[in-house]
């Protein structure tokens, strides 16, 4: 696991567009020529100074299909959907191709997260049978949640589907999300975690011993290249101290 501490939440949000970038090169030469590859975006606050650096990056963005990690189970212009943060910040700005998660008013959460999991098995590449996203980027919560894999709900349980709907008590509602089967098979995760409020969350997932139970924990467990991008602040509580970034 890598650690890059950067100054600030500016210069984290650089170098974290910087390597997704470089990330995304390398995948791409790696598949046949004009072949395309995914990438799977993080969902809140923190991502969006990440991807309006990443817009800015020349690549070839025809050739990438971007899916959401997670979703919040409300329309696709609501403030709090990923979906249009992922559009505002990135999408409408490079023509990456961006599969929105599926809403439909007065249907069944499960039936939008089956529909996404068919979109998933299109646009992300297959290894002995299984989806192996190229470049993930999460987020981490205050409890330890990643995606919308929050501590103590089903979607932890799930050992074969991508994505799935899940209750989630600490928001009153539903979230979409990928599951812990499809982030352990990713070649690159990618954490971005910013200020002094995820310093504790930052410290239990990356170094407490006893907290293997964390989501954000289980989710780094698999074969996927894991780099988190922290700023001074999100770092301030690590024992051990990280190269800067
Ligand atoms: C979401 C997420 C979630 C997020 C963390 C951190 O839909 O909210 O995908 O996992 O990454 O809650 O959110 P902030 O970046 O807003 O702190």
């Amino acid at each position: 696991m890598e650690i890059i501490v950067a100054d600030n939440a500016a210069s984290l949000a650089y170098a974290a567009a910087r390597r997704v970038g470089s990330l995304l090169e390398s995948e791409l030469a790696s598949v046949e020529a004009g072949g395309r590859i995914s990438l799977g975006l993080a969902g809140g606050s923190t991502p969006r100074a990440t991807y309006e650096r990443l817009r800015e990056i020349d690549l070839p963005w025809t050739r990438i299909h971007a899916w959401l990690g997670d979703e919040r189970w409300v329309p696709h212009d609501h403030p709090d959907n990923n979906g249009r943060m992922a559009r505002d910040t990135l999408a409408n700005h490079v023509p990456l191709r961006l599969h929105p998660v599926p809403y439909t008013p007065n249907a069944a959460p499960g039936e939008a997260a089956r529909a996404y999991a068919v979109t998933l098995s299109e646009i992300i590449a297959h290894d002995e049978g299984r989806l192996r996203p190229e470049v993930v980027m999460l987020g981490v919560g205050t409890d330890g949640h990643t995606a919308s894999l929050f501590p103590e709900t089903r979607a932890l349980a799930e050992t074969v589907r991508p994505f799935v709907a899940n209750p989630v008590e600490a928001v009153e509602g539903w979230r979409l999300t990928a599951t812990l089967p499809l982030l352990h098979a990713a070649r690159h995760l990618l954490f971005l975690a910013s200020g002094a409020g995820k310093a504790d969350a930052v410290r239990r997932v990356i170094e407490d011993p006893d907290r293997e139970d964390l989501p954000a924990r289980r989710a780094m467990q698999g074969n996927a290249s894991v780099t988190w991008f922290l700023d001074r602040e999100s770092a301030s509580m690590l024992e051990e101290p990280p190269a800067r970034g």
